[in-house]
């Protein structure tokens, strides 16, 4: 009887392990210019002891991608360096940094504030689920009016989240007013910089402790992952990863990690073209006979021009304005554009259009869309990296047809 050699599933499964000890099998250097990806679940223990000291917490070694993975560390460790801060964390989405953020510093019994121009999902996991399941009592104010933010701020709030630029209306909240604020109440200031990205804007610079990123928007930038990210100090984000993140388990796909790496080394200049073009636009919009009001924090006329300006070295991609006309106006807009798609999100190369009312802010019941300004005629744009004169084109056709 012929010897029994290896079986092919045996052989499947181990004899192409030519990198398990991040080794080519030649032993050639690697000198990859890009981070490699490190798609595995699991890291091999050297030996028992060795696995037993990891779970002992004496050896911080990778064994276990929902506790650490190297891929997702590049990018942890890219994003802190960005933003000038000193440590980061990755997550599944932008809503599972906010969620897994809020579990790690607010407490049953305790209290949160934050700006009532928010996504609409950070709207909702604040206004409606955390005190429904979490007994946190959440109190949302006007960011741009310190008094208001002053008057909410007492020694129970354990977070002040704001978001600046905000979503959609592009209101500009005072970082550093805010920072002081909540710190006179030993609070942090945690302030969602997705619209700015750390390329615009570096909270930490003006006195915030946590930065939040969608990294879905402009740190990716292709729409074609969902992401979220955390930079802030050890002494908030090492619980916020040891107790929450570990054990709730939002984490981000190895992949997406890459592929956010790979976004983030060419947004210098996707948003110098996504700002340069934008203002063309809000220049164009401010001029057009059926708008009747822009939102651009890089016009004179909008009322945080100079604290964007100070805070901000460009102002943005995003542009919003009312239409003349209101739903019924927009939609017809909608319906009529050729080179924009009508679609959330945004920080894409793709140019979208969106309207909050009936889309991102549409948990916002008809008194919340009036106090953070939301008009019902109100439509989002996120300028793109297409030829801006192709875009106004775009856009003047359709207001033709309203
Ligand atoms: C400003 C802002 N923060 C947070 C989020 C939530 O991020 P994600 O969709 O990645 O969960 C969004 C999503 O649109 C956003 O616009």
């Amino acid at each position: 009887m012929k010897p029994r050699s290896i079986g092919f599933s045996t052989k499947a499964i181990h004899g192409r392990k030519h990198f398990d000890k991040h080794e080519p099998a030649d032993h050639k250097p690697i000198r990859s210019i890009s981070t490699p990806i490190f798609m595995s679940s699991t890291f091999a223990f050297e030996s028992a002891e060795h696995g037993a000291q990891v779970f002992a917490g004496k050896v911080d070694d990778y064994f276990y991608t929902r506790m650490g993975n190297p891929t997702t560390a590049a990018l942890e460790s890219e994003i802190a360096y960005l933003e000038g801060a000193e440590m980061g964390l990755a997550f599944g989405s932008g809503m599972a940094a906010i969620s897994h953020l809020m579990f790690g510093l607010v407490k049953s019994g305790e209290k949160l504030v934050y700006s009532d121009t928010v996504y609409g999902g950070t709207h909702m996991l604040f206004g409606e689920v955390c005190p429904k399941y979490f007994n946190i009592e959440t109190v949302h104010v006007n960011g741009c009016d310190l008094d208001e933010v002053a008057r909410a701020v007492d020694d129970r709030t354990k977070m002040l989240l704001i978001e600046t630029p905000a979503n959609p209306t592009l209101a500009i909240i005072d970082i550093a007013a805010c920072a002081e604020i909540a710190h006179r109440h030993n609070a942090p200031l945690v302030v969602d910089n997705t619209f700015a990205t750390p390329y615009l804007q570096n909270p930490i610079e003006f006195g915030a402790d946590i930065v939040v990123h969608s990294a879905t928007k402009y740190l990716n930038g292709h729409g074609d992952v969902v992401a979220g990210l955390l930079v802030g100090p050890k002494k908030y984000l090492t619980e916020v990863h040891h107790e929450i993140l570990r054990e709730v388990g939002g984490i981000i796909s190895p992949f997406n990690s890459w592929l956010i790496l790979r976004g983030i080394r060419s947004l210098p200049v996707r948003m110098d073209r996504h700002c340069a073009s934008a203002a063309e636009i809000a220049k164009y919009l401010a001029f057009h006979p059926k708008v009747d009001r822009v939102y651009y924090p890089g016009l004179r006329t909008h009322p945080g021009y100079e604290i964007a300006k100070r805070q901000m070295r460009d102002f943005g991609g995003m542009v919003a304005f009312d239409i003349k006309g209101g739903r019924d106006a927009g939609r017809v807009l909608c319906n009529n554009v050729n080179l924009w798609t009508l679609a959330v999100s945004l920080g894409d190369v793709d140019s979208l259009l969106s309207h909050p009312a009936s889309m991102t802010h549409s948990t916002y019941d008809d008194a919340m869309l009036a106090t953070s300004g939301i008009g019902p005629g109100l439509i989002r744009l996120s300028v793109g990296l297409e030829d801006v004169d192709d875009l106004i084109d775009d856009l003047s056709q359709a207001f033709k047809k309203i």
